[in-house]
């Protein structure tokens, strides 16, 4: 199944919100995380939507990150093909101060969504911005969606002083949604990007309750977004489904899954690594007058790395259980 677009994704999003279920979106660097999701997903009939940063698209294109954009996109759309369910990618965290770069990826159509994150500028540059790139999708005849967001989250956002700024208000939701003309819309509820512990946060699902509520009033039935869900229970997840969340944003949990395999690997294979005590640690010497040798079968990376397709694969499955997306999949 070719990856799709915006008008997709749409469909795609609605029927979770009008279902009760949601997505989660999974961040990706490199091929690897890739590979495990589209297993996993697949293995669930899942729809998958993955998320690449503009700092994901640098690190994939080896500095250059419209290079990584099209390295990835053409990735997903190549290996989407030997899968039946459809999968999406949107852009994670584009900001203001990056207007060519977001230029560049509408222009080039390979992203089925894009997150402008203009949260840390005030409430009305916010709109102006987010309905600007709204514009330009449209001036440019572009199928991509647009998620805004009002409230800021912690971690990225961390410079944020008042826990009061912190929430999202949903009066001001929907003078925002209605003057951005966003597709999807993240709010502010509590959760941290990076490591947290969903037990240890505030969480308000009250607010994604009001937003939700406040904006059907006014006819805008848009998915809501959680980003920093990483850490989030899956009875928390569940709980806010109710509250229109649709979109899950989870990279931590994939970053820490792809460290600790790698760790517990090595760490079993140490010995056909690192050479014993009483070896000289010559690293070009395979050839060297000593008994010991490194062992290819444990350090060829691609080992280790179908290790972490697995885990991932393994780890995606579960996460389609627990927000329900599994067995839902539009394109099966
Ligand atoms: O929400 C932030 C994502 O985890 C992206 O992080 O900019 O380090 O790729 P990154
Ligand atoms: P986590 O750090 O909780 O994985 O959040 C990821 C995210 O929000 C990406 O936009
Ligand atoms: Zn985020």
């Amino acid at each position: 199944m070719p990856y799709k677009k915006g008008d997709d994704l749409r469909k795609v999003y609605q029927k979770a919100k009008s279902e009760n279920y949601g997505f989660i979106a999974s961040n990706i660097a490199e091929p690897n995380i890739l590979i495990g999701l589209l297993e996993g997903s697949d293995r669930k009939n899942s729809d998958l939507v993955t998320q690449l940063s503009s700092s994901a698209a640098e690190f994939a294109g080896g500095g250059d990150p419209v290079a990584g954009l099209k390295a990835i996109g053409t990735y997903i759309e190549t290996l989407s093909q030997n899968y039946d369910i459809g999968v999406f990618l949107n852009m994670d965290h584009l900001k203001p101060e990056n207007m060519d770069f977001i230029e560049k990826c509408i222009e080039l159509g390979i992203p089925s969504s894009i997150m402008i994150d203009a949260s840390k500028k005030s409430f009305e540059e916010n709109i102006e911005i987010s309905k600007k790139v709204k514009e330009i999708v449209k001036e440019k005849g572009k199928n991509i969606l647009i998620e805004a967001e009002l409230g800021k989250i912690k971690g990225v956002e961390n410079d944020v002083q008042s826990s009061e700024a912190f929430y999202t208000d949903p009066e001001e939701a929907v003078e925002f949604a209605k003057r951005s003309k966003c597709d999807l819309l993240a709010i502010s509820i509590g959760t941290q990007h990076g490591v947290s512990k969903g037990r240890n946060i505030e969480l308000r699902p009250d607010i994604a309750r009001d937003v939700d509520k406040k904006l059907m009033e006014n006819d805008i039935d848009i998915p809501l977004v959680l980003h920093g869900s990483s850490g989030l229970l899956p009875e928390q997840e569940k709980e806010v489904i109710k509250y229109g969340i649709c979109k899950f944003n989870k990279d931590t949990r994939y970053q820490y899954e792809y460290a600790r395999t790698a760790s517990d690997y090595y760490k079993k294979h140490t010995d056909s690594i690192h050479p014993p005590e009483g070896v000289e640690d010559d690293r070009a010497g395979f050839f060297s007058d000593t008994d010991w040798s490194p062992n290819k079968s444990h350090f060829d990376p691609r080992v280790v790395s179908g290790e972490i397709r697995v885990r991932i694969a393994d780890v995606i499955a579960e996460l389609t259980e627990h927000v329900g997306s599994a067995n839902k999949s539009l394109y099966k």
